[in-house]
């Protein structure tokens, strides 16, 4: 008998990079999750078997041994799992196997907080299967470590957001603080399909802001100041607003060198076909972007960015974070 849990994608609505400076960012968890199914073992093994990404391999005594696919692969995307999972077997007091399989459609390293959402899955499923009592709260911590070991300094929003769920209004100094949102967001979502990493993405920003510190500087108030009329206009249940938002967000990621040529095929095509905006979504330099559309034209814009070269799916906000499946 096994037990299973899943977790919630995010998108960043507005706010990456700026982020990283002090500026506040919303975020929401979408209705596309990671799974994770976790049975006990006769022996000590942790074995690890993704199915999307052909990937599997197990730890035992320290040493760590990949029976399907890339090791370097295997290792990075195993890693945060093995932390989590090692995390729970702490609270549980001993060492048991563990069969832990991986069930997600979330694209890998295009900004939708994959890596997060199937750690947070493994930690309340691993939990739920030993009896391990545990709070979100912990989960989000269990979360937040594994994912220092993919993204080195990570803000926390994706570990924040897979856990808690809904949308957050994220800011460094203050952290998370839950945002009311009853405004139906509609979202085509594109994958370019280019993985990117954030790391260098985040680099970027960082050589243009200490090349141009002056013309950077106000670019930093924009990004507040879209957040701020963004939570506006969602209280308003303003679509155009919103849209414009998107899109002027879009033109300072542009202006700070993170979109990319993939990401302007599809943000274009998105807004001809009558999205109301569109932007890139997380690091940018390829992985995924957003067009926001009502309901008439979601269709239409999802087959235009498909047409022009897009892996595309829709999305909207779901207030779910970790849960348990089932056993
Ligand atoms: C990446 O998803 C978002 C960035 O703002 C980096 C971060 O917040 O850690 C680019």
């Amino acid at each position: 008998m096994g037990v299973v849990a899943s977790a919630p994608a995010k998108v960043i609505l507005f706010g990456e990079h700026f982020v990283v400076y002090g500026e506040p960012a919303i975020v929401l968890a979408i209705d596309t999750r990671a799974y994770a199914k976790i049975e006990n073992r006769d022996d000590e093994r942790l074995c690890l078997h993704s199915s999307n990404l052909n990937l599997s391999a197990y730890f035992e005594d320290g040493t760590f041994k990949v029976e399907q696919g890339n090791t370097r692969e295997a290792r990075m995307k195993f890693e945060p799992i093995r932390l989590a999972a090692e995390r729970v077997l702490e609270m549980y007091g001993k060492h048991v196997g563990l069969n832990i399989e991986i069930n997600s459609t979330v694209p890998v390293a295009a900004g939708l907080g994959s890596s997060a959402a199937v750690v947070a899955a493994v930690t309340a499923a691993a939990a739920t299967l030993l009896s391990v009592k545990i709070s979100k709260q912990d989960i989000f911590q269990i979360t937040f470590e594994a994912e220092k070991i993919v993204h080195g300094t990570p803000s926390g929003i994706d570990p924040a957001i897979s856990t808690f769920g809904g949308a957050l209004l994220f800011q460094m100094d203050t952290g998370f603080k839950p945002l009311d949102v009853k405004m139906d967001i509609p979202l085509v979502i594109g994958d370019t399909g280019v993985e990117r990493l954030t790391r260098v993405q985040v680099e970027k920003v960082r050589q243009v802001r200490e090349k141009y510190p002056q013309v950077v500087e106000p670019m930093m108030f924009a990004a507040r100041e879209i957040v701020l009329r963004a939570i506006d206009a969602i209280k308003k249940n303003d679509m155009n607003t919103l849209g414009d938002l998107m899109n002027i967000n879009h033109a300072l990621l542009y202006g700070l060198g993170v979109s990319d040529e993939s990401l302007e095929w599809l943000i274009n095509a998105a807004r001809k076909a009558g999205a109301f905006g569109a932007k890139l979504t997380g690091a940018g330099g390829g992985g995924c972007m957003i067009a926001l559309a009502n309901d008439e034209r979601l269709e239409q814009v999802l087959e235009a960015m498909k047409r022009a070269g897009g892996r595309t799916f829709t999305a909207r906000k779901t207030d779910e974070g970790v849960r348990i499946e089932g056993a």
